[in-house]
C-alpha cells in the first residue's frame, strides 16, 4: 500500500480525522456495513421527517396541502428543482423532479426525436444500464421506425469501460443525431467525461444527453457550462430519497418552448393549470416535462435528505468519496489481489485513476455471485452484477474507513474458509 497503512489502527485513525464522520449519525443503516448505496441509498432522520410531515399535513390539510403545506406541494417538483440544480451545475428553471428515470428518457428522448426527421441516429455503448436502450428502442418503434437502424452502441475494448476518443469517432462513422450516454458506468464505475463528450457532440452538430443515475449526489457537474442539452437521474442511490424515490431531470434553456412528447397537465404552465384549458400550455421551462401529478410521498424524503446533503456540500463528498474509493482499492490489492493468492485473485474493474471514477468500486471474481452473497451473510451488503463484479460502495455520508478494512477483511476470511462454496450461484430476484 504505497498511500495507506493496511493496519486496521490506521482505519480507526482516518476515522478520527475525517471531518465527515458525524454525518454517519443521521442514518439508520440497515446492515453492520452497508455497501450497496449506489443501487438503494439508506433513511436518514432528515428523509423521515419530511416523509413523517407530508403525512401529517395529508391528515391535517386533505386537499388544501397542494397550497397550504409547508412546502405547498403544487409546486414541489420546482422546489426540489431549485434545490437540485446546484448538484447538477445548472439554472434553477432548468432543473424539474418528475416521474421515473426511465420515463424521463421516454419523454426527452422522445422530444428531441420529435424535431429531427425520420434518418435520426443515436448513439449509446454496449455497457449502459439496460432501461436506457429499452426506452429509445420503443421512441424509435413509435415512430414507425425500426430501432436496429437507428440505435447505434459504441462497443467497450476491454468489456469494463468505454473509450470517449471511440465515442467520438462513432459519431463521425454513423452520422449520428443524439449521444446518450451515462455519467458513470453501472457495472465498473467508469466516469464518462461530460464536458469533453458534449463538446465533441456540438462540434458536429449532436445534441448531447446523459443519464446521471450513478453521479448525482457523489460527483458534481457543471451541465450549464458544459452546454449539455438535457439529463435526467434517480434519487435513490446517492441522494438518498427511498425506494422509487421521484426522478429528475435537466434541460438546457436553449431549448425551453420546446413540445414535450410526453405531455400532461402537471406539465402546463401553473398559472393557468387550473383553468382546465383543453389546450396544453407547456410551462416556459424545465417545468414543462412533468406529465402527471407529483407522488408527494415520494418527492418529500428527498426534500428531506437534500438537507444534509446541503449542508456538507458536494465537494466535500466527492473528496471523502474519492478518498475511501482509494483505500478501498489499496486494500484490495493488499488482501485480496493476486499476489496473495493466485487462484482466489480479485481484478480492480473500476478505473484507478480517480479522476475517471463514480463513486463505486467493481471487484471482478470468477465467483463474484457466491461471494456477494457470503458477504450479505457476512453482514456486508453489496451486490453482484453479472459475470462477475461485486459492487462495494463506500458512500461518503455513512461509510467509515474502517468499515471498508472491515468488509476487505470478511471477503478474504470469505476466501481463505472457502465461505462463499455454500451457496448457490443463482441470479433469480433482485440483487
Ligand atoms: C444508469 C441507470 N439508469 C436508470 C436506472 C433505473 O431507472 P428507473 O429509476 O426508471 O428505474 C438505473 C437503476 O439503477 C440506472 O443505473
Amino acid at each position: 500500500m504505497d498511500e495507506f497503512d493496511a493496519d486496521r489502527a490506521s482505519a480507526e485513525r482516518l476515522d478520527r480525522d475525517d471531518p465527515l464522520a458525524w454525518c454517519a449519525e443521521r442514518f439508520t443503516v440497515p446492515a453492520e456495513i452497508y455497501l450497496d448505496g449506489n443501487s438503494l441509498g439508506p433513511l436518514s432522520a432528515d428523509a423521515e421527517r419530511a416523509l413523517d410531515d407530508a403525512i401529517d399535513e395529508w391528515r391535517e390539510l386533505g386537499v388544501r396541502g397542494w397550497t397550504d403545506a409547508d412546502p405547498p406541494w403544487f409546486r414541489y417538483g420546482e422546489r426540489l428543482g431549485d434545490r437540485l440544480a446546484p448538484l447538477v451545475g445548472a439554472r434553477e428553471s432548468e432543473v424539474v423532479v418528475a416521474n421515473a428515470t426511465t420515463v424521463n428518457i421516454h419523454t426527452l428522448i422522445g422530444t428531441f426525436l420529435d424535431g429531427l426527421d425520420d434518418g435520426s441516429k443515436i448513439l449509446v455503448n454496449e455497457l449502459d444500464f439496460p432501461t436506457d436502450h429499452y426506452a429509445i428502442r420503443a421512441q424509435f418503434r413509435q415512430r414507425g421506425l425500426d430501432p436496429d437502424d437507428h440505435l447505434v452502441a459504441v462497443e467497450s475494448v476491454d468489456g469494463r469501460t468505454i473509450d470517449e476518443e471511440r465515442v467520438v469517432a462513432a459519431m463521425d462513422d454513423h452520422d449520428v443525431d443524439i449521444l446518450f450516454m451515462p455519467s458513470v458506468l453501472y457495472r465498473s464505475g467508469q466516469l464518462l467525461d461530460i464536458e469533453y463528450l458534449t463538446r465533441a457532440a456540438h462540434e458536429r452538430d449532436v445534441l448531447a444527453g446523459f443519464d446521471l443515475a450513478h453521479s448525482i449526489g457523489v460527483v458534481s457537474h457543471d451541465l450549464s457550462e458544459w452546454e449539455v442539452d438535457f439529463a435526467v437521474w434517480c434519487s435513490y442511490k446517492y441522494l438518498n430519497a427511498g425506494p422509487g424515490a421521484i426522478a429528475g431531470l435537466y434541460v438546457n434553456q436553449n431549448h425551453f418552448g420546446t413540445m414535450p412528447a410526453l405531455a400532461g397537465w402537471w406539465g402546463h404552465e401553473k398559472a393557468t393549470q387550473f383553468d382546465m384549458n383543453p389546450t396544453f400550455t407547456p410551462a416556459a421551462d424545465a417545468g414543462a416535462y412533468q406529465i402527471g401529478t407529483i407522488p408527494i410521498f415520494s418527492a418529500a424524503p428527498l426534500d428531506g435528505a437534500l438537507d444534509l446533503i446541503d449542508e456538507v456540500g458536494i465537494d466535500a463528498i466527492r473528496e471523502k468519496s474519492l478518498d475511501l474509493t482509494s483505500y478501498l482499492v489499496a486494500l484490495v490489492d493488499d488482501r485480496l489481489g493476486n499476489e496473495i493468492d493466485g487462484a482466489d485473485g480479485c481484478t480492480i474493474g473500476t478505473p484507478r485513476d480517480p479522476g475517471r471514477r463514480g463513486g463505486h468500486v467493481a471487484i471482478e471474481h470468477p465467483d463474484a455471485e457466491r461471494i456477494a452473497q457470503a458477504l450479505t451473510e457476512s453482514g456486508v451488503v453489496v451486490d453482484f452484477r453479472p459475470p462477475n463484479v461485486v459492487r462495494m460502495c463506500p458512500s461518503p455520508l455513512y461509510t467509515s474507513y474502517a468499515d471498508v478494512w472491515d468488509a476487505v477483511e470478511r471477503w478474504r476470511k470469505i476466501l481463505d474458509t472457502a465461505a462463499h462454496e455454500r451457496f448457490d450461484a443463482d441470479r433469480s430476484g433482485v440483487s
